[in-house]
């Protein structure tokens, strides 16, 4: 509850957040993207500032004010939030990756708008971008680094994948199949995994789950030998 919130247990410490959607360019006037609001990486910032710690908030386009004492990077595509995430990571004690990272992007950006052909059809050719969390999780030293898991089906064998193939520290899962709570609601409800613990949190506002939530990962920090 947030009687139970402890202020203070981040002090000292340096947090890095994505958040937000990333937006990948075809040409000089469209992008693909996903519906992410960013409230969820927005309150975790809130929280870890009101707990104590230095926070870099790295968020694609959203429409939410910059929270008070957080420092925001603002990034668009998926290649410019990993390389603000790399970004003086030697300093970050704790990775969130929050943001909904596009999987692909255009091959190419054209130069020019691109003009509507004759074909009925068209083809967009996609390229992987690359896994930023995986990317933070596998560089040296590594900060403490949790994910998130938003999966439709199948959600704690897929986060517990996705926990072991990132090599993190923490995986967040979600149910999105649920149109009552999730992806861009006001409420959520997670369960945490770990290599060694799984605990499931109640559904709550983003922000009181967000309190929640860097509880958690301040206490596992703590715990985690490095
Ligand atoms: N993530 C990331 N960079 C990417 C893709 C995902 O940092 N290019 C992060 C997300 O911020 C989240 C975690 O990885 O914390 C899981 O994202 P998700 O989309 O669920 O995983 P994917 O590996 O992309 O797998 P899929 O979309 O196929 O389920
Ligand atoms: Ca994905």
């Amino acid at each position: 509850t947030a009687e139970q919130f402890q202020s203070g247990s981040l002090t000292g410490k340096t947090v890095f957040i994505t958040a937000g959607p990333t937006r990948e360019a075809m040409d000089p006037v469209r992008y693909i993207s996903n519906h992410s609001s960013g409230k969820m990486g927005y309150a975790l910032a809130e929280a870890a500032v009101e707990a104590g710690a230095k926070v870099k908030l790295i968020s694609g386009p959203v429409n939410i004010p910059v929270p008070e004492r957080v420092e925001r990077v603002s990034v668009e595509s998926a290649e410019e939030m990993l390389e603000a995430s790399m970004l003086d990571l030697g300093l970050c004690d704790i990775f969130i990756a929050a943001a909904a990272v596009a999987d692909y992007r255009p091959t190419a950006i054209a130069e020019h708008k691109i003009k509507k052909g004759s074909e009925e059809i068209m083809e967009l050719h996609l390229v992987k971008n690359p896994d930023i969390v995986a990317t933070v999780a596998n560089s040296s030293p590594k900060p403490f680094t949790v994910g998130f898991a938003a999966e439709t089906k199948d959600v704690l064998e897929y986060a517990r994948s996705k926990l072991e193939r990132k090599n993190l520290d923490l995986i967040i899962a979600n149910d999105v199949s649920r149109s009552d709570i999730g992806f861009n609601s006001d409420e959520n409800a997670v369960t945490l995994i770990s290599a060694s613990s799984t605990e499931s949190l109640p559904q709550a506002s983003k922000r009181q789950l967000a309190n929640r939530l860097i509880e958690r990962i301040s206490a596992q920090y703590k715990s985690t030998a490095r």
